[in-house]
């Protein structure tokens, strides 16, 4: 008797539910072949094989994820009629963190940015919240991002990554100042996921019940406490285990160590953003905690692993542009340009119907006239399929001003946001070495950016990059150029 019939040991099948007859031996003309073409089962294996992929994510590749729960502790209806956000709500959420340039194998310990998206599948549909774990940005126009990504990922000859490449970018859009100062310290280096902070980065907008409108920050503070690799740790575990993050909130969750972030947002009155001494919508800049300090809204926990890594967080997709009732983006130009981006990186990744995949479909009845396209699964019967109809079948029709609008008029035109008073490109990054940065921090990193630029960083873009730190700070500056110089003699 053959294992499979063996009793309790029941057959695989084919796709279509019958018993597939070996998995382990072709069908063949005698014991040394040739195959026979009439082996469906082999042929459904070989061909379903070579599409079992689809493309990684660009970027955004190598992450890991698990699901939770978001429970709203604190009364922030002032500011919002979401339902999620009201005092004692429990949604169910996803959480998929992530590196930024590195392909889905590469090691999840290299320096980067981290993604921090999370998924609240809310009474009122989805809500992604699509964040890094740093508060700001590289630029602040998404025209810029494609170039951006592409100047951190691969050179078009070697295929190999390349500092000049990197360097040069950033030293040629100032603005990614903040951020390279956060990637270059220590955040640049979280020594898990469970360990680092989160933030929603841009600027949204908060909607309450009587339809005052509000400017809001996102902030997840971990409750494990901040902590992180050095570069010499951080290298050793790249190449010890890639996986290692990936690794690490597996275990913690399945181990039951279940870990947690507060939720706390930064609120700012609608009618301040006009005056207040930094842009609010510029997405390289942070809001100081002393003009609007934190108010804390709820917890975040997560605590259960996926039982499928491909289904449930390789083909899960998160959107900036999935809001709900009392939630709304904001002038920011990047966040707009991402309200695009995402649902289209989907139904290319993904396919059209990604949204009706179990880990992307809303826990509320869908009522969506998009229909048909490859993989339709759920479908809306024989009911009209246009709008207005008589058959019975609702559909949207508010008119006039929205709730989730802000004042603008003038010229189209192509053009940098407008400065407010203390708005320049090295000013926060300064304050964030010289006022956040403790001295060994400090050191750190003058080392961690002397080292990327002795990396092949070459005349003229070295030269630009010593300006641009010492832009950031002199002094820090400084260092640096003196440590490369005396490196490269
Ligand atoms: C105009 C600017 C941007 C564009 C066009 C853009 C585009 C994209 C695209 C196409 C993906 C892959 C999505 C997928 O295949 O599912 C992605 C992933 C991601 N992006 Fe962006 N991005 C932008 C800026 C940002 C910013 C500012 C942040 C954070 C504040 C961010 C955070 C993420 C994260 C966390 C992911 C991974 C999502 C996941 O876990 O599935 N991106 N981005």
């Amino acid at each position: 008797m053959s294992d499979s019939k063996k009793p309790g040991n029941p057959p695989s099948t084919t796709g279509a539910g019958a018993p597939a007859v070996s998995d382990r031996n072709s069908l063949t003309v005698g014991t040394n072949g040739p195959i026979l073409l009439h082996d469906v089962h082999f042929l459904e294996q070989m061909a379903h094989f070579n599409r079992e992929k689809v493309p990684e994510r660009q970027p955004h590749a190598k992450g890991g994820g698990a699901f939770g729960e978001f429970e709203t502790t604190a009364d922030v209806s002032a500011y919002t009629k979401a339902a999620l956000f009201q005092k004692g709500c429990k949604t169910e959420i996803l959480a998929r963190f992530s590196t930024v340039a590195g392909e889905s194998g590469s090691p999840d310990t290299w320096r980067d940015v981290r993604g921090f998206s999370l998924k609240f599948y809310t009474d009122e549909g989805n809500y992604d919240l699509v964040g890094n774990n740093t508060p700001v940005f590289f630029v602040r126009d998404p025209m810029k991002f494609p170039h951006f990504i592409r100047s951190q990922k691969r050179l078009p000859d070697s295929g190999l990554r390349d500092a000049n490449m990197q360097w040069d970018f950033w030293t040629n859009n100032p603005e990614s100042a903040h951020q390279v100062t956060y990637l270059m310290g220590v955040r640049g280096l979280p020594r898990t996921w469970r360990h680092m902070n989160g933030y929603g980065s841009h600027t949204y907008m908060w909607i309450n019940a009587q339809g005052e409108r509000f400017w809001v920050k996102y902030h997840f503070h971990t409750k494990q406490g901040m902590e992180f690799f050095t570069n010499a740790e951080a290298s050793e575990m790249s190449g010890l285990d890639a996986d290692y993050h990936r690794r690490d909130l597996f275990n913690a969750i399945a181990n039951g160590d279940h870990p947690v972030w507060v939720m706390s947002v930064q609120i700012m009155p609608y009618d301040d953003a006009k005056t207040y001494r930094f842009n609010p919508f510029d997405l390289t800049k942070t809001w100081s905690h002393k003009d609007y300090p934190l108010i804390e809204v709820g917890t975040m926990t997560l605590n259960r692993n996926p039982e499928n890594f491909f289904a449930q967080i390789e083909q899960a997709a998160f959107s900036p542009g999935n809001t709900v009732p009392g939630i709304g983006l904001s002038p920011d130009k990047m966040l707009l340009g991402r309200a695009f981006a995402y649902a289209d990186a989907q139904r290319n990744r993904i396919g059209t119907n990604f949204h009706q995949l179990p880990v992307n479909k809303p826990k509320v009845p869908v009522n969506t006239y998009m229909f048909d396209g490859q993989m339709a699964y759920e479908h809306s019967g024989n009911q009209p399929v246009y709008v207005p109809n008589s058959g019975g079948r609702t559909w949207s029709d508010e008119t006039g001003k929205v709730e989730d609008g802000w004042d603008t008029d003038g010229d189209m035109v192509r053009s940098a946001y407008q400065l407010h008073a203390e708005d320049d490109d090295f000013g926060q990054a300064g304050i964030l070495v010289r006022e956040v940065f403790t001295d060994d921090q400090r050191n750190q990193l003058v080392d961690t950016v002397a080292g990327g630029l002795l990396g092949g960083v070459r005349s003229p873009v070295l030269e630009r990059a010593f300006d641009y730190w010492k832009n950031v700070d002199p002094d820090i500056g400084k260092r640096i150029e003196d440590k490369v110089r005396a490196t490269k003699k």
